[in-house]
């Protein structure tokens, strides 16, 4: 144990459950005796929550049934008892209109789950983009010791002697069928073999980048969020979780002891530094506020100034995908190459320091992981820009686009909707030029609704027929982890409540100037005031359930999209009332 015990058996918060010699504890124990424990089983000894966010529709979890018996097996030998609670299973693949929707409704569930049940300390079993960030804003709030299980990437996709890396590759060869280059077998066989192993996506998008950047958090075991879910050191890191955890408990170990400023500044070089998913802006920034840390947008550009994007994972890495990364020596050696950037004296889970964490790490491969003198990208990987067009900020992923869109003016194309838009990139006669500047919009937290990852807009049949792959393209929406292009994205304020992007129109000329963070429709201030005049807000999406909620009270992208009253700031939940 690294921490002098600070907890004794009385003192553990199930025991205020099993401990008195009163009406509610006799049935609290009696229940416990009709699961088949015996008393031996669950007095004096840490109650362990795993949170498993498994479900038969979640194909990134498939080996979640199995893996929480490895969680249990580390408990039971610490001296735990285990006790497994399915958890909201937010998934990527099958959820509509999008599982952002749904992600603060699993933070609200792992918070109030926690707080209502006698547990002294939780593992989180996520990995599926918005798992992570829900297991762990709705962790921190409750405040008892966690360590978060990564669910690891799948296998390198395989087909027809090519490598294949999910979602990006999705797209690419999918621009092809459109072009007619692709036959429906050689379609059939893409379709079987991207994803071909239990595992998250295996290209750095947001499955990887939260699970990387939670480990740099400090909140997993060193090295986890690289192993390959199919891979055996997967099933050992279980068990080693689960050993950890009891630990922890006895240790006091709190989340609040890890999640300090310097562990956020951490986690938020990591995901510059890997080529992170746009995604990780909105859930860092949500996640940070939920430990009372107001990460801003511009902190985050600041910061990717200054960190060399070294991790040459696609999609915004050319070559190689999250198996390689782990052969390589994962982020453990990642991180080892920004020991000078990264407070190496912030604690983590392990009760030792990051720099404890990394001690001895080796890079293993220098194309994968590279040095900082020889980046993928000499930048982070992500830019904000502002301009009269995204004025509380919007996000770009430089390295992910074609240079020549870093500077570009052009006549702006604009969709309302999806629908809208899809019919008109589908017109092989469509009046486009690679100039064009193609915007999506009502397409935000409130407007899509709920944020959805619309915004890598397809490029016109008109264009890709002519060969093209790129052009510059705006929405409020976000995009997913995979995705690549000249993109930007999470335009705040969204249009849907009035942003400027809903003062757009056709033709307007769009100005991006990436060196300078800049982002203009070039059109003078009294014709904006015309246009704001004449402009009337769209009918709210919901009129109740989930949805009200949600669009009551989301914040913008530039906030984190929590819940307003989910906020660290906003109040103070009831105390645990003791009956
Ligand atoms: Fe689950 Fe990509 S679909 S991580
Ligand atoms: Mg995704």
């Amino acid at each position: 144990m690294s921490l002098p015990p600070r907890v004794s058996p009385s003192s553990l918060r199930s025991s205020r459950w099993f401990g008195p010699d009163d009406l509610r504890s006799f049935g609290h124990r009696s229940r416990m005796m009709q699961l088949g424990y015996s008393e031996a089983d669950f007095m004096g000894r840490p109650i362990i929550g795993i949170l498993n966010t498994w479900s038969d529709l979640n194909s990134c979890h498939g080996h979640f049934p199995e893996r929480v018996k490895d969680v249990k097996r580390g408990v039971l030998q610490a001296g735990g008892l285990p006790m497994e609670m399915p958890s909201l299973s937010v998934d990527e693949s099958f959820t509509k209109p999008t599982s952002m929707l749904y992600r603060n409704m699993l933070a609200m569930e792992v918070e109030e789950m926690i707080r209502s049940h006698p547990l002294d300390g939780v593992v989180l079993m996520g990995g599926c983009d918005k798992t992570t960030p829900g297991l762990v804003m709705g962790a921190i709030t409750a405040g008892v010791p966690m360590i978060f299980l990564p669910a690891g990437p799948m296998l390198r996709g395989h087909y027809a002697g090519k490598i294949l890396g999910s979602g990006s590759d999705a797209w690419k060869y999918w621009d092809e069928r459109r072009a007619g280059n692709i036959t429906d077998e050689e379609w059939l066989g893409i379709q079987g073999g991207i994803a071909r192993s239990v595992g998250t996506c295996m290209t750095m998008g947001t499955a990887s980048t939260m699970t990387s950047l939670t480990e740099a958090m400090g909140l997993s075991l060193p090295g986890a969020s690289s192993i390959p879910a199919a891979d055996s050191g997967h099933q050992r890191m279980g068990a080693d979780c689960g050993r950890r955890i009891v630990d922890m408990v006895w240790e006091g170990l709190t989340p609040d002891q890890i999640i300090t400023p310097a562990a956020v500044q951490n986690a938020a070089i990591v995901a510059m530094a890997t080529g992170c998913s746009t995604n990780a802006v909105v859930h860092l920034i949500a996640m940070a506020r939920r430990a009372g840390i107001d990460l801003t947008l511009d902190d985050l550009d600041a910061l990717g100034r200054n960190t060399p994007m070294i991790c040459n994972v696609r999609p915004s890495g050319k070559d190689y995908l999250m198996e390689d990364f782990f052969y390589a020596g994962g982020l453990r050696a990642l991180m080892a190459q920004l020991a000078d950037k990264l407070d190496l004296s912030a604690l983590t889970v392990t009760g030792q320091t990051l720099g404890e964490g990394i001690a001895g790490a080796e890079v293993y491969n220098d194309d994968v992981i590279r040095p900082l003198s020889n980046p993928v990208y000499a930048e982070g990987s992500l830019a904000v820009l502002r301009g009269n067009l995204c004025p509380d900020g919007a996000v770009i992923k430089p390295a992910a686009c074609d240079p020549k869109y870093w500077v570009h003016e052009g006549p702006a194309m604009v969709f309302d909707s999806y629908p809208q838009m899809k019919a008109a990139v589908d017109d092989e006669n469509l009046d486009v030029t690679p100039d064009h500047v193609m915007v999506l919009r009502n397409a935000g937290p409130l407007g899509g609704p709920g944020f959805p990852e619309w915004g890598m807009l397809p490029i016109p049949k008109a264009l890709i027929k002519q060969g093209h792959r790129d052009m510059l393209r705006i929405s409020d929406a976000r995009m997913s982890g995979t995705s690549y292009g000249a993109c930007v994205l999470h335009v705040a304020p969204e249009s849907f409540v009035g942003g400027p992007l809903a003062l757009l129109k056709n033709g307007d000329t769009v100005r991006l100037d990436l060196p300078n963070r800049r982002l203009d429709m070039l059109v003078d201030e009294a014709e904006l005031i015309r246009r704001r005049d004449a402009w009337t807000p769209p009918e709210p999406r919901y009129t109740r359930g989930y949805g009200f909620l949600f669009q009551t009270h989301v914040t913008q992208a530039d906030k984190g999209c929590d819940f307003d009253f989910l906020q660290q700031s906003f109040g103070r939940a009831a105390d645990e009332p003791d009956i």
